[in-house]
């Protein structure tokens, strides 16, 4: 029943990090004037359109229509797709994608689908949550959902990428791996705090909640987090992420 919704007012206002995580992806991807990128999961677009104002020609992919209809807004060549199913005809010189592989959950058909929109000699940049990522959140929530006889598993819409796991399947496929790290990365988060972030990211866990409960199941995640990810009048995520290049070789 993972049944993430989007609304990319709170997305752009909340998340703002999540841009701040993605420049370091485009260093890796070292994007070229002139070049056709793929943004996989560009979300409300604004990394597009980034890359877009450096002269490269811009298509974006999300599964939600609300992040497609932002990217267009800043015009942005965005396109909704079912899950991972894309194809393009017209090649691309790179495939980028930040925050977005860890809400895929089939990571074989997503390298296989890349290594397809590829031309040879292309390249795949990426940034996505780590093996561990929100270990201390999820753990929160399952305490949480399980108060509720709710199961956790069924609403979690995760699936973070295991370093090992996702570098034999990028090479499975093909792909020669110029560079992967696994990256602790605890989050600073705005004011709103946990709270604030849980709506943004997490309503798929908390869906067909009543408000009220709603309210009560945030209370009880940040009370069960706040020894650990409350610091110095701080809250913060327990990121970890996984970054990486890899090369489709020249045939
Ligand atoms: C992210 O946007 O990076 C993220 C969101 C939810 C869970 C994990 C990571």
């Amino acid at each position: 029943m993972a049944n993430q919704t989007w609304n990319p007012e709170n997305y752009n206002k909340s998340a703002r990090f999540i841009i701040e995580f993605g420049r370091p992806v485009i260093e890796l991807l070292a994007p070229k004037p002139g070049e056709r990128i793929l943004d996989l999961g560009c979300g409300t677009g604004i990394l597009a359109k980034e890359l877009a104002d450096t002269g490269c020609e811009i298509v974006g992919l999300d599964s939600s229509p609300e992040m497609v209809e932002a990217a267009k807004q800043l015009g942005i060549d965005a396109r909704l797709i079912e899950g991972v199913e894309f194809e393009s005809r017209k090649k691309f010189e790179a495939v980028i994608s930040n925050a977005a592989l860890h809400w895929m959950p089939d990571k074989y058909l997503v390298v296989r689908r890349v290594w397809q929109a590829l031309k040879p000699g292309g390249r795949f940049a990426a940034e996505c949550g780590g093996d561990g990522c929100l270990r201390i959140v999820r753990e929160g929530m399952k305490i949480a959902l399980a108060k509720r006889r709710l199961d956790y598993k069924a609403r979690n819409p995760w699936k973070f990428c295991e370093y090992a796991e996702f570098s034999e399947i990028l090479k499975a496929q093909g792909f020669k791996i110029e560079y992967i790290a696994r990256i602790d990365k605890p989050t600073e988060l705005g004011t709103e705090g946990l709270r604030d972030w849980l709506k943004v990211f997490a309503n798929s866990h908390t869906e067909g909640l009543e408000e009220a409960d709603k309210e009560a199941f945030y209370d009880e995640v940040e009370t069960y987090c706040k020894p650990m990810l409350f610091k110095n009048g701080k809250w913060y995520v327990d990121y970890v992420r996984l970054r990486f290049l890899a090369v489709k070789p020249e045939e």
